[in-house]
């Protein structure tokens, strides 16, 4: 992790940005549930939160902004969306088009064309991306698989101090944000959460449409669809002749589109080139793309993990 020092005494908003600026990770207080914050323009800080949470596999993340200005320089807004980012500050986190050329790292989109925003209703969130001045990759601030921390004491407990934290006291809502995609014709809720549907469907005078039960845990699958490339994906294999290839490690020569995520077989490297590799890749035209085996542990679970995915028949 890119914060190894222990350090579980209070901080302050500019000792936090300083730490998250530096591309280090910090946790910090909102309305819903702590978040493990990292700047979400660096791919190595958001690799990090990853690599903190045990998490095994690539999530896209909710990007943090501080107000509409910055939330407009990572996305796209509709009137429609424009419409209900009058709602924010909020429990509320709206799936809106990327903006191409955002800045934002991969790793922390999940390489989609959509990403997912929201300006928390918390003043102590608020001043520290402000001062931070960029945007906050922050899932909530738990090992994979625990329960999401409403404390200070809990984000500390459950790191066992290794990750600073800025105490904002119990967190109101305890539950994470309510999350709403924005299409072009209506709202489609992609998570319950902590902004009830009604409230919000009253405030606007908007029906919401809700992705049914199950439906709702597949939405980040369903997404990933969207991301799929076009080629066929062959995995743990080398390239046949016509083939696109994407090595991992030392490799050798091929008459043919290649990218390598690693010649020096680093699964952080591989991490951070994976969306991007595969986009271009896929831009090359072949039918298939031939993926080299990638070693399971560490960061190699969820690289794994998306190239399965991207290897998954489609629907
Ligand atoms: O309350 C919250 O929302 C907390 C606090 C810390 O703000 N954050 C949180 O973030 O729960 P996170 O990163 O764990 O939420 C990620 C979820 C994904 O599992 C996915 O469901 C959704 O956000 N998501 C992110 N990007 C998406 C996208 N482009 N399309 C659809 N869903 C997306
Ligand atoms: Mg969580």
């Amino acid at each position: 992790m890119a914060n190894s020092e222990t350090r579980s005494e209070p901080i302050s908003v500019e000792a936090a940005a300083a730490l998250l600026r530096a591309g280090h990770l910090c946790a910090f207080a909102t309305e819903t549930v702590y978040g493990l914050g990292a700047d979400a323009t660096n791919a190595d800080a958001v690799l990090s939160i990853y690599e903190t949470k045990g998490r095994p596999r690539f999530n896209p993340l909710i990007i943090h902004c501080a107000d509409l200005a910055m939330a407009e320089t990572l996305a796209l807004f509709s009137p429609l969306a424009r419409r209900v980012a009058a709602l924010w500050p909020a429990p509320l986190t709206l799936v809106l088009p990327a903006r191409p050329g955002n800045g934002l790292a991969d790793v922390a989109t999940a390489g989609l064309d959509s990403v997912a925003i929201r300006i928390p209703d918390h003043p102590l969130a608020l001043a520290l991306i402000r001062a931070t001045g960029r945007p906050l990759a922050a899932p909530s601030a738990n090992p994979s698989g625990k329960l999401s921390p409403t404390t200070a004491e809990q984000v500390i407990a459950g790191f066992g101090g290794r990750v600073p934290v800025l105490d904002g006291g119990p967190c109101n809502s305890g539950v994470e944000s309510t999350i709403l995609r924005v299409n072009e014709d209506g709202l489609v809720q992609l998570r319950a959460g902590a902004m009830a549907r009604e409230d919000i469907s009253a405030r606007l005078g908007l029906p919401i449409d809700v992705v049914e039960e199950g439906a709702a845990i597949a939405a980040p699958g369903m997404l990933l669809s969207h991301y799929a490339p076009d080629a066929q994906i062959r995995l743990n294999t080398t390239p046949r002749p016509g083939e696109a290839y994407l090595a991992f490690g030392k490799a050798e020569a091929f008459d043919g589109p290649m990218a390598n995520l690693s010649p020096g077989g680093d699964l952080r490297e591989a991490a951070r080139n994976l969306f991007a590799m595969l986009h271009q890749l896929d831009a090359a035209g072949c039918q298939t793309i031939a993926v080299a085996p990638v070693p399971e542990h560490g960061l190699g679970e969820a690289i794994n993990d998306r190239l399965e995915r991207a290897a998954a028949p489609r629907g």
